[in-house]
């Protein structure tokens, strides 16, 4: 029997285990929204007890529609630049090349060095795929990307800016915006209602990270730059309840009512493509 490989992260590097754990888990579903064998081999080869997740359905589906939704958005690009480049920021043990590389685009995966050196367990560079390791609030992978790439490039930033402070995830898309002329960012935002309730959170509750950036209204980042302009925006609350099925019972009969009563919850949570520029 192979030995499985251990898991040392640090806090934060800690939650790439919950999508992976989604994506994984979302092979054995009967009707997918997302096909992802890969993440499925990594979860079995990892020497992780995943059990504290077994309950966390809603945010199976959520990290899944999300993933999905991402997917659709590079393929989208891709179509539209054959040989464009895609950056992943806080790329965890995400598997988007295997899911939806075109066979000549350009990739770069960036995250802290501790979850690069796990996900080189499992991925290898190509001349066409570059593991980055380094924070992406620094400036060096923007000049590596910058010399190695001629773009149009496509940035995402899948359940990443929310352990950023404000101020930060403002920064990263000024210095973005700078660097990539018109590019497309893919992130997803949080309100405050969901901030202040993390620690109800299905999956969350199991890590010790903590959310720090919010958004009253996910189009409010369109007022911090001019060049500024969002594309499209979608509320996880739409994107859960089109699986009600998929949902545990009390999020599925008390959810429409809550979001009845009570709007902001329909806006908790976005998943949002911005585009930097022209
Ligand atoms: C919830 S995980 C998401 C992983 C991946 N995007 C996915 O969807 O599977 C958050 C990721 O952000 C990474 N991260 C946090 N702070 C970062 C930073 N300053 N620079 C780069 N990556 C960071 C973590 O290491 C982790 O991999």
């Amino acid at each position: 029997m192979t030995a499985k490989i251990p898991v040392k992260l640090g806090t934060v590097q800690e939650t790439l285990l919950v999508p992976l754990w989604a994506r994984a888990r979302e092979c054995d579903e009967p009707r997918p929204v997302l096909h992802d064998p890969k993440s499925r081999e990594i979860l079995h080869a990892l020497d992780y007890d995943f059990s504290p997740l077994d309950a966390a359905r809603a945010s199976q589906l959520g990290c899944c529609v999300r993933g999905a939704q991402v997917d659709r958005w590079v393929r989208a690009f891709l179509a539209e630049h054959p040989e464009g480049t895609v950056i992943e920021l806080g790329v965890g043990l995400n598997s988007r090349f295997e899911r939806v590389d075109n066979g000549r685009a350009r990739w770069f995966e960036l995250d802290l060095p501790d979850a690069i050196e796990l996900r080189r367990e499992f991925f290898e560079d190509t001349p066409r795929r570059t593991m980055l390791s380094a924070s992406a609030l620094g400036e060096d992978w923007i000049e590596h990307v910058r010399a190695h790439s001629q773009g149009p490039w496509f940035i995402a930033s899948e359940g990443v800016l929310v352990y950023f402070e404000p101020g930060q995830v403002r920064e990263l898309f000024e210095r973005a915006a700078d660097a990539f002329p018109a590019a497309r960012l893919a992130y997803d935002s949080m309100s405050p209602l969901v901030l202040r309730h993390q620690r109800r959170h299905d999956a969350m509750r199991h890590f010790e990270a903590q959310f720090t950036w919010a958004v009253g209204d996910a189009r409010e980042v369109e007022g911090w730059d001019p060049r500024f302009r969002m594309v499209d925006s979608r509320s996880f609350y739409h994107m859960l309840y089109a699986h009600p099925r998929r949902l545990p019972a009390y999020y599925r009969y008390l959810g429409p009512l809550l979001g009845a009563v009570y709007p902001p919850l329909k806006r908790a949570y976005h998943v949002n493509l911005l585009q930097l520029g022209q």
